[in-house]
Order: C-alpha cells, then sequence, then structure tokens
C-alpha cells in the first residue's frame, strides 16, 4: 500500500519515523525538521492515517511493517536505515525487525512495548472500535486516550499543546481508528525479536508516561543486546511533540554515532 510521507534533510543516512495512534506524521514534524541536518528523514502516515489510505479490516502490525518496506524501496533507500517508532509505531518498528532486520542499522523505541495485549485490553480495544463504527465519530478514543497522552502538568500549564493533539487526532478516519485498534490489540508478544536484535537500539521514554512508562524501557534494555536508555524529564506518552528539543537532541546523538 502506498503511504503519504513527508521528507527532510539528505544525506548518507536515512532515518523513518513511525507515529503513535491516532495521531499521523505530523507529530514527528519538529523533531524531523531538527534533525535533517545529519539524515535523510522520511515520515510517513501508516494506513489509516491522515493522507494514507484507511481501508476497511483490522491492520497487523506486520502490515503496517509491508507498507513501510514498500515505501523505504519506493524513496529509493538501499544501505541499512534507522526505523523509529512511539508506541504504536514501535510496535510496527519491532514487526518490521522481526522480518527485516537486515534492512536495519539501529531501531529507536519511544515510549512503547514489546509484549501483546492482555485479553481485557484487547476485548476494551473491540469494544471501542463498535463503539466509534456504531456513532460514525471518533469522539470516544479521542476522551479515552486524550486525557493520558501527555504529563500531567501539560493540561495545566499547555492548553496549546493539548488542543494541537486533540486537532492531530480529529484529523483521522473511522475506518482507520478502527482498523489500528484491532490491529493493536491482535498485535503478538515480541519480546523475542528483542533479544536477538543484534544492532544498536535507542530507548526513549517520557519521565511522566502514564501508558508506557519508563520502567517498559528498562525491561526492554534488560533483554536488548545493545541498548541506552534516555528518559527525558517532564514528557509524558508523546515526547516529540512535548520536549521536541531534547527528543531531536538525543535522536541525533544516537544516529551520528550508529
Ligand atoms: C499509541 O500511542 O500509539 C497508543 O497509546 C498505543 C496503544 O494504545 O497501545
Amino acid at each position: 500500500m502506498k503511504l503519504a510521507y513527508d521528507e527532510y534533510g539528505k544525506g548518507a543516512r536515512t532515518v523513518v519515523l513511525l507515529h503513535g495512534f491516532p495521531l499521523g506524521r505530523a507529530m514527528w514534524a519538529s523533531v524531523a525538521a531538527q534533525i535533517a541536518d545529519c539524515a535523510r528523514v522520511i515520515v510517513p502516515d501508516l494506513r489509516g492515517h491522515g493522507d494514507s489510505p484507511a481501508p476497511a479490516g483490522g491492520y497487523d502490525m506486520l502490515d503496517h511493517a509491508w507498507d513501510v518496506a514498500e515505501l523505504v524501496d519506493q524513496c529509493g533507500v538501499i544501505d541499512p536505515f534507522v526505523l523509529g517508532g512511539l508506541s504504536m509505531g514501535g510496535y510496527v518498528a519491532l514487526a518490521f525487525a522481526e522480518r527485516l532486520r537486515e534492512r536495519l542499522s539501529g531501531i529507536i523505541l519511544c515510549d512503547t512495548k514489546a509484549t501483546a495485549d492482555t485479553p481485557e485490553a484487547a476485548q476494551g480495544r473491540e469494544d471501542l472500535a463498535r463503539k466509534i463504527e456504531a456513532a460514525g465519530s471518533t469522539e470516544a478514543v479521542i476522551a479515552s486516550f486524550l486525557p493520558k497522552l501527555l504529563a500531567a502538568q501539560a493540561y495545566e500549564d499547555n492548553p496549546a499543546l493539548v488542543s494541537g493533539v486533540r486537532g492531530l487526532m480529529e484529523r483521522q478516519p473511522v475506518a482507520g481508528v478502527a482498523g489500528c485498534l484491532r490491529g493493536m490489540a491482535a498485535r503478538a508478544d515480541r519480546t523475542a525479536v528483542l533479544k536477538t536484535f543484534d544492532r544498536p537500539c535507542l530507548l526513549l521514554f517520557g519521565s511522566e508516561d502514564r501508558i508506557t512508562p519508563p520502567e517498559e524501557g528498562r525491561k526492554m534494555a534488560s533483554v536488548l543486546p545493545d541498548a541506552g536508555l534516555i528518559v527525558i524529564d517532564g514528557a509524558g506518552h508523546l515526547p516529540p511533540l512535548e520536549r521536541p528539543d531534547e527528543t531531536a537532541a538525543a535522536i541525533r546523538d544516537f544516529v551520528t554515532a550508529l
């Protein structure tokens, strides 16, 4: 499937950044622009988001991974590249690493985890998917996710950021949001992928992340052969939006050291 994408910078290194759910590629815009001095940066809308197609049905994390593979081929990326993903984007990055590890020079896992949903969590996603389909609106998903995406303080101090994140969520179509919910509910545990990932990994977490706290990063660091963990102070689940400068600096250091 052909994905819509933005491209920043140029050069020998390529970095591909995958967004979280249900946000779209704009969530990486500031970070991508900042690291464009050291790499070519490709930032797609995953299927179901933004300007990419949103077919009916659930989107397996491998569906997304094959879409990303098609995109990098289309962009003429031949050498191994760095794949980064936040939350759902991290689930996709791990699915990609499972099947196409040889394409990667490194991986960035941001506010994500390798484990699957519990049966209760998966049922909750299915219930939410049915609810938004019945309503013809994604508002129930926005109401469920928006209050926990940012560090608690941001809801008091930074209304512009809160409304900006809401705006990103409002752009996503019902079929795409439902497809991602069902795909995430069905995703496999990919802890085994971490154990055998023989390339460098940057684990990047917001200190105030309530969805995937830094503890998830510590767990992944303990099984990855070559990982470094950076905790971004004061950020919640979305460091690229909450602390873009610190996030960009961490990614630049990782990419330039490879
Ligand atoms: C995300 O940010 O992509 C989601 O919170 C992931 C999830 O719901 O598991």
